[in-house]
């Protein structure tokens, strides 16, 4: 990770403290971001590159309205053959740089009815169905502790900003439990059936080690999914890979609205958390 963060270091002198990780389709939002410094992952040592149509794969500095931000623009995941300490080694190594506040966004489909292809949700929670995370293996204590509470991944403070934002913009933003699938195979309908029986309203196969690996290194998370599709089995018809990135690029417009305000209502009065 040492070289990975040098590099970095040696790319570009800014130090955002807040970061914004992009899902499926969500890319269109780069173009919210001004006086962008791009790296792609190719140029990064130790940097697993995404292999997912849709991922641009790039690290990007600049400023979202005043606030410097990152954006990883493409995440790995782990049904691409990475182990979750790869998938993760973006948030920690924004975490090194001084990143505080994380913003993850993915793609999912809506396990509850009322939910419609092209909301925007908050997550609320998460049930880790990966049968992995970032932290097996000896701990390092220099990046967080052995045992990290999971009790508030999801920021209370951050969710309220996010719905205040939403509103200001015209639209209400619920909130959802997110199931985590390996993938790359979308559920069946039976698994669908099991997921919403556990008490989650939201699946995807992304977001859940990211938030993992960065509440142990502290940091305060939103994530907001963009409703794709309907689960497996939730309505006739099957899933396709197109159309949940056209429903992504379809929404990137208002989630990055959205992310816009938040970021702006972190930088007002209140300081950034830490
Ligand atoms: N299942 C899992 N991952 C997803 C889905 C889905 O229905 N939609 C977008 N990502």
């Amino acid at each position: 990770m040492r070289e990975t963060i040098a590099h970095i270091e040696s790319r570009t002198s800014q130090r955002p403290r807040l970061a914004v990780v992009l899902g499926s389709g969500l890319t269109g939002f780069l173009s919210s971001v001004e006086n962008p410094q791009e790296i792609p992952y190719s140029e990064i040592p130790g940097w697993p590159e995404s292999t997912v149509p849709g991922h641009a794969g790039k690290l990007v500095f600049g400023t979202l309205g005043a606030t410097p931000v990152a954006i990883l623009a493409g995440r790995s995941h782990l049904y691409e053959g990475h182990d979750a300490k790869r998938v993760t080694l973006g948030v920690r190594v924004l975490a090194a740089l001084g990143v505080k506040t994380l913003i993850l966004t993915n793609a999912a489909g809506a396990i509850r009815e009322d939910f419609t292809p092209g909301e925007l949700v908050a997550l609320s929670d998460h049930v880790n169905l990966q049968g992995t995370s970032p932290l097996i293996g000896p701990n390092d204590d220099s990046l967080g502790p052995r045992f990290p509470d999971m009790t508030d991944v999801y920021s209370v403070r951050l969710r309220t900003l996010a719905r205040d934002a939403a509103a200001q913009l015209g639209f209400a933003l619920r909130e959802g439990v997110y199931a985590a699938m390996l993938g790359p195979s979308y559920e069946t309908p039976a698994e669908i059936r099991f997921l919403r029986a556990i008490g989650c309203d939201l699946v995807g196969m992304s977001t859940v080690p990211e938030a993992i690996a960065g509440r142990h290194a502290g940091l305060e998370i939103l994530a907001i999914s963009c409703v794709t599709n309907w689960a497996a089995g939730v309505k006739p018809g099957a899933i396709h890979h197109a159309e949940v990135l056209e429903r992504g690029r379809a929404a990137a417009g208002r989630l990055g609205d959205l992310l816009k305000l938040v970021v702006g209502s972190l930088a007002g009065p209140e300081p950034i958390h830490g």
